[in-house]
């Protein structure tokens, strides 16, 4: 088959927007849940700071960095006691829960008055997520995949700063195309064309694409008796920015989830789960390799990433591999028209 069939000139615009502000209404991933204790962490969520601790309940809170008095940043100065109650390091205001409680030598008995808003904070699936403030009507929840459920399943878990904006990020991970040209240890550089391309929506925000590639000879499927002529891979995203990239080959799966935090226009902080049901006696090993393994593939991602113009990456010459990725990018669009921008301020 002529190949050029297969490509869609477009004659639209090349240029694409990224947002500049967050999803109103959907949980972002900040922190691995067995990161965070009692010290005050800093996150920054589209260049919004701020702080996540565990209180006195062991519940993580989520409010502002910014302490209301002088402007000292609670997780560069501050600290928590065994009460949960947050001190500021500049003056020593104290807060619970975001609750002014009052200043070294004066605490009220009856704390009233300021409030720093806090952001509703979910811990779900060793992850901790928090989304902004006035978006009750909203109701969205973290996506988990199966397997992370799944007692077959072992699962090691990370997390990387990209420099790239987290759409364009989120985007690498939904793109089928460049799996096997980019990937030395599993992709297939010679003969890297997805075949059996199938894509279904899931409701107005989330999606998925299945297809297969053909393993590099001597990789792991193309070993095994008899050798396996392709890998089945599923790819699915959920708003705002999870994918769950599922592999599979004669019953061995590794299952790939990572969630984009935005941090800029410029920078993304990725977690990543995998989650694998082979390699799972010997722990150690197993989880080093998968490890390494996960680490190579990131290098491999973030060297493209660093060197891709954003506002350019909807040429005008698309092709039915670029599907996920579009249908991303719809799903944001329509989002965004559903819910109208919430721009974000410091809080
Ligand atoms: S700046 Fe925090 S107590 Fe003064
Ligand atoms: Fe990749």
């Amino acid at each position: 088959m002529n190949k050029l069939l297969l490509l869609f000139l477009t004659t639209a615009s090349s240029l694409v927007n990224v947002t500049s502000f967050i999803l109103p209404g959907l949980y972002y991933p900040v922190a691995i849940a067995r990161d965070v204790a009692r010290k005050p962490l800093p996150v920054l969520l589209q260049d919004t700071r701020l702080v996540i601790f565990r209180n006195g309940t062991n519940h993580v809170v989520t409010h502002s960095d910014v302490c209301p008095h002088q402007g000292a940043l609670f997780s560069g100065t501050g600290s928590v006691d065994a009460g949960g109650t947050l001190i500021c390091g500049y003056h020593g205001f104290h807060f619970c829960n975001g609750r002014f409680l009052g200043m070294p030598g004066a605490m009220t008995k009856r704390p009233r008055g300021f409030q720093l808003p806090l952001w509703e904070t979910a811990e779900k699936h060793g992850m901790v997520f928090v989304r902004a403030p006035g978006h009750d009507g909203i109701r969205r929840h973290v996506h988990a995949a199966p397997e992370a459920e799944d007692g077959r399943f072992r699962c090691i878990r990370g997390a990387r700063i990209v420099q790239q904006h987290h759409q364009v990020v989120t985007e690498n991970v939904l793109d089928m195309m460049h799996i096997s040209y980019v990937h030395k240890a599993f992709g297939n550089r010679v003969s890297p064309l997805p075949t059996e391309v199938k894509y279904e929506a899931m409701g107005d925000f989330a999606g998925k694409s299945s297809f297969c590639y053909r393993p590099r000879p001597g990789s792991l499927a193309s070993l095994l008796d008899p050798p396996f002529p392709e890998v089945l891979v599923e790819n699915e995203f959920f708003l705002p920015g999870t994918t769950v990239t599922r592999v599979s080959v004669a019953g061995f799966v590794k299952t790939v989830v990572t969630r984009a935090l935005p941090i800029n226009d410029g920078a993304t902080k990725l977690f990543w789960e995998v989650h694998r049901n082979f390699f799972t006696d010997g722990v150690g090993l197993g989880d080093a390799v998968m490890h390494n393994l996960m680490e190579q593939t990131l290098d491999e991602d973030v060297h493209i990433l660093r060197h891709v113009d954003a506002r350019h990456r909807e040429g005008p010459l698309q092709t039915k591999y670029d599907v996920t990725i579009k249908k991303y990018r719809q799903a944001v669009e329509h989002w965004m028209a559903t819910t109208a921008g919430h721009f974000l301020t410091e809080t």
